[in-house]
């Protein structure tokens, strides 16, 4: 019955009266004109099924709020174009870009806006550009008003609105259901806050309709920009675009020419198109960095999960950084990141041929860093008296292992600049090739937020700065990815959502989480997630602590969360009693030729298998949420007429994410293209396996 009057309303509304164009890719047709008010309204449907019923599109602009009616229809241009490229590293080697795109050019008065909408076969994506003019030049954005007018009350996968921080567990419930203020009523999670908006969530924003449609909304290439986040009308289930606002509130400060993010929806009536998808890797402009050979992915294990549990800790002293600045440090004896723990790290990386060592807290300033809003914490360059810089260096050198800078910034982002030249002229002193950014606090300069426009330019001078450097990136705690690493192939990774820290520090990540995160926040890139943690329970001094998953789901997330920097992230102690399932995570490759999705359901299962770059070995990745399943997949990947060995690591007996999470068992078997793979999962579990050539 909504969905009836739902409709009805929006006809009324947006009844198009002028040049109505429509462009087509496969099933996917969109539909763009002007309604009698001169708005620009558009609409998506696959096949006969409506996706975005007609929604309007424009801008309130301080220079004119209307900046979204009046408009005259100047005539449109189009093209096709179908093309082939190949990333720097990734899922798979060959991303095909097709799209029929079609161009708007819109006038009101002496102002000019064009729309850039492009249909692919999996969705569309659209932009604005404010093309050179002399009716706009320097102008301020008050609001984006772009509409995605939904067809029911869909099922969605969501986090709220924040202009700070998408570490938040996901809510699945109807669109009419979303209530922000019923969620922090309701939770007692650490992240669930007072969200700006009740009604508001954020992007990737993943749905699936009545009749299985699957759908996706979210946002590629910011830069320039705030990000978008979106109003839910509960009643009509519209949603509308939502831009962080700065420290005075407004949106976005602009200088024409200049064009938009893209808004994207991507649709099928298969859940596994949708993580198949290379649409917002498309609609990203080519890599900016010329020469990429220095680029490498690479596993690493780190000084981290010690700190996280609470068994070290990052800072070298008791005291606040207040009382012993000038007085010296006094030692506390729980310092982490000492040489001779380092040592520890750096041989086992070497003796298990994981790439890299992260190190975090051997500078100095963790004293006094957290949520006190200072500004010049710390300075990236002064270690602690137990870290010997050169000593690490020439060790991790001499075994082959490369080091990871960590630069936490505790939001000063003012503080970061000023210091980001002598940072990574540091990192090249020493030879560190990564460095891992955090942004964790308020942010500075004082009243920005982490996703509004200041910000997102901050993270593209980082990843610009450490291109000139030639450093790879993975940035904790910022605005979420929008596929810009196609632009930018050495940001390799960013958290930007709910890691397995939360595990450590909450009461944790639930089963059903890591089957929803690749329909969300990995759409827009790969995802930081710390996998491997082999010690399940027991780890924390706070009783009830667990990791929601098994062991052998742990080694699935290697295959199932895609990142090019993968941690191994627990303690070597912890792989040591384990070390027959630590063969997985040893072979496990972080860069692919090509990635097939065999099951899917966000919130249920996802089974991935992906080829290794220029080898014929094959990984599969099997999870499941909290219920039991059995994975069934036919090998038909595999070379044929090719004889593989396969390693299957799956739950034990008796295995439970809850009650029984450590056990697994470890088999061997021989396939080929012909078999078929059948695997238990345990409630909260997973499966992986390897399969080499004989
Ligand atoms: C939060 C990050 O997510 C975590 O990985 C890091 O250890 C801490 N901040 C300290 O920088
Ligand atoms: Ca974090």
């Amino acid at each position: 019955m909504y969905k009836i009057i739902a409709c009805f309303c929006l006809l009324l509304c947006f009844c198009v009266v002028e040049a109505q164009e429509t462009i087509q890719t496969g099933k996917v047709k969109l539909t763009v004109g002007l309604d009698r008010e001169g708005t620009p309204v558009y609409s998506v449907s696959l096949g006969d099924r409506p996706v975005v019923l007609p929604s309007r599109m424009g801008f309130a602009l301080k220079e004119d709020s209307l900046f979204y009616k009046g408009f005259v229809w100047k005539g449109v241009e189009r093209r096709t174009v179908d093309e082939t490229w190949q990333p720097v590293w990734g899922e798979v080697r060959d991303i095909r870009n097709r799209y029929e795109e079609l161009t708007v050019h819109l006038e009101k008065g002496d102002r000019l806006l064009d729309i850039v909408f492009r249909v692919f076969e999996d969705g569309v994506g659209f932009r604005y550009v404010f093309p050179r003019q002399a009716g706009l030049k320097y102008f301020v954005v008050s609001d984006e008003l772009t509409q995605f007018a939904l067809a029911g009350d869909h099922k969605t996968f969501w986090i709220p609105g924040d202009y700070d921080t998408n570490e938040y567990p996901y809510t699945t419930s109807k669109l009419s259901q979303v209530d922000n203020a019923s969620l922090v009523a309701a939770s007692t999670d650490i992240a669930v806050r007072v969200a700006p908006d009740p009604q508001s969530v954020q992007t990737p924003l993943m749905m699936k309709t009545a009749d299985g449609l699957y759908l996706n909304i979210h946002e590629a290439g910011l830069v320039g920009y705030s990000a978008m986040q979106l109003h839910v009308d509960t009643k009509r289930f519209v949603l509308s675009a939502e831009l962080v606002p700065d420290a005075v509130g407004n949106k976005a400060y602009l200088h024409a020419p200049f064009a938009t993010p893209w808004r994207t929806v991507i649709v099928s009536d298969k859940a596994a198109d949708i993580l198949a998808s290379k649409m917002i890797l498309n609609l990203n402009e080519p890599s900016k960095v010329v020469r990429t050979d220095w680029i490498h992915p690479t596993k690493f294990v780190g000084v981290w999960w010690e700190m996280q549990t609470g068994k070290g800790t990052w800072s070298y002293s008791d005291y606040p950084d207040s009382v012993v600045r000038g007085g010296g440090l006094v030692p506390s004896g729980k310092h982490s990141a000492n040489t001779a723990n380092v040592k520890r790290y750096i041989d086992f990386a070497a003796a298990n041929r994981i790439g890299a060592v992260l190190v975090e807290g051997w500078n100095v300033g963790w004293e006094d860093w957290f949520g006190n809003w200072k500004e010049n914490v710390f300075d990236f360059v002064t270690p602690y008296p137990d870290f010997d810089v050169k000593e690490i260096t020439s060790y991790a050198a001499s075994k082959g292992v490369a080091m990871i800078m960590h630069n936490e910034t505790s939001g000063s982002a003012t503080n970061y600049e000023r210091q980001m030249d002598t940072a990574f002229r540091f990192m090249a002193n020493w030879g560190y090739h990564s460095v891992k950014t955090g942004y964790v606090g308020k942010i500075i300069p004082r009243g920005e937020h982490h996703d509004g426009q200041w910000m997102v330019d901050h993270y593209v001078r980082v990843a610009e700065k450490a291109a000139q450097y030639q450093v790879m990136l993975d940035a904790h705690e910022p605005v979420r990815p929008t596929g810009l690493q196609r632009t930018y192939p050495n940001w390799m990774a960013c958290e930007a959502s709910r890691g397995n820290e939360y595990n450590a520090f909450s009461n944790g990540n639930a089963p059903e989480h890591e089957t929803i995160l690749p329909f969300t926040r990995l759409m827009g890139g790969p995802m930081d997630y710390t996998p491997g943690i082999f010690k399940l329970r027991g780890y924390s001094p706070v009783p009830g602590r667990q990791v929601h998953t098994t062991l052998a789901k742990q080694l699935a997330l290697y295959v199932t969360l895609y990142s090019p920097l993968q941690m191994a992230a627990d303690l070597p102690e912890n792989y040591s009693a384990h070390m027959d399932a630590f063969q997985f995570i040893k072979d496990v490759p972080v860069d692919w030729d090509d990635t097939k999705i065999l099951e899917a359901e966000p919130g249920d299962y996802l089974t991935i298998v992906r080829k290794e770059k220029g080898k014929e070995n094959w990984f599969l990745g099997a999870v499941t949420d909290e219920q039991a399943r059995t994975m069934s997949v036919s090998l038909g990947f595999l070379a044929k007429g090719k004889k593989y060995k396969a390693i299957i690591y799956k739950d034990g007996l008796g295995a439970d994410w809850k009650s029984n999470p450590e056990v697994y068992a470890i088999e061997t078997l021989t396939v080929d293209s012909g078999s078929k793979l059948m695997v238990k999962l345990a409630p909260g579990g997973g499966a992986a396996v390897s399969m080499v050539p004989l």
